[in-house]
């Protein structure tokens, strides 16, 4: 059985990612979603919150489901067996971003794992989960950029 993971710090999901997770899972028998509990950056959301966000998001998409993890992918992919890692690109900036990534997980991994990209839709590059929290916190409209759970949890947290 091919099971991937598609790790992030998903702080909210957006429909960017929500694209790939659909489209890796018509090519996987099973992708585990994983929120990092701890991202570099500050996160708006709690892990739980972000996983239930994509939980609600991916209902209807059987082989796939959600966990978490603190502290090194590396020791999570290792751990768990996981011989694929899927990201994303959505321009050369997430290239130049995430090929030091992918080399330095690749040592850390021992040969254990590879990592996969996809390309991220055009019509869909523009959105990042900063951008999504920017244009809601003042009040913009992001419904076409989140799913239903997530813009559920960002009118929530802002009260717009
Ligand atoms: N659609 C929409 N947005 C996308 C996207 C897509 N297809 N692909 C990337 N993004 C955006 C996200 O919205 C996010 O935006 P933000 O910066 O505004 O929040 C940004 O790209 C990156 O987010 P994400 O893909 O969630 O990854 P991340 O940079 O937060 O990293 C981990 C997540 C888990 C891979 C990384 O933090 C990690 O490995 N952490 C564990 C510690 C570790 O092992 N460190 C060593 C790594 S070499």
């Amino acid at each position: 059985m091919r099971k991937v993971l598609y790790p992030g710090s998903f702080d909210p999901v957006t429909n960017g990612h929500l694209d790939i997770i659909r489209r890796a899972s018509r090519q996987f028998d099973h992708i585990v979603v994983g929120v990092v509990g701890n991202p570099n950056k500050r996160s708006l959301f709690t892990p739980m919150e972000r996983m239930e966000m994509i939980r609600r998001a991916t209902a209807d998409l059987p082989n796939v489901s959600v966990d978490a993890f603190e502290g090194l992918l590396a020791d999570y992919v290792r751990s768990e067996g996981f011989t694929t890692v899927i990201r994303s690109l959505r321009s050369t900036s997430d290239f130049n971003a995430e090929i030091a990534a992918a080399q330095a997980n690749g040592m850390l991994y021992g040969g254990q794992a590879d990592t996969l990209f996809f390309m991220t839709r055009g019509e869909l590059s523009y959105i990042s989960s900063s951008t999504v929290k920017e244009i809601k916190s003042l009040g913009g409209d992001v419904s076409e950029m989140v799913p239903p759970a997530a813009l559920e949890y960002l009118e929530r947290k802002f009260n717009v």
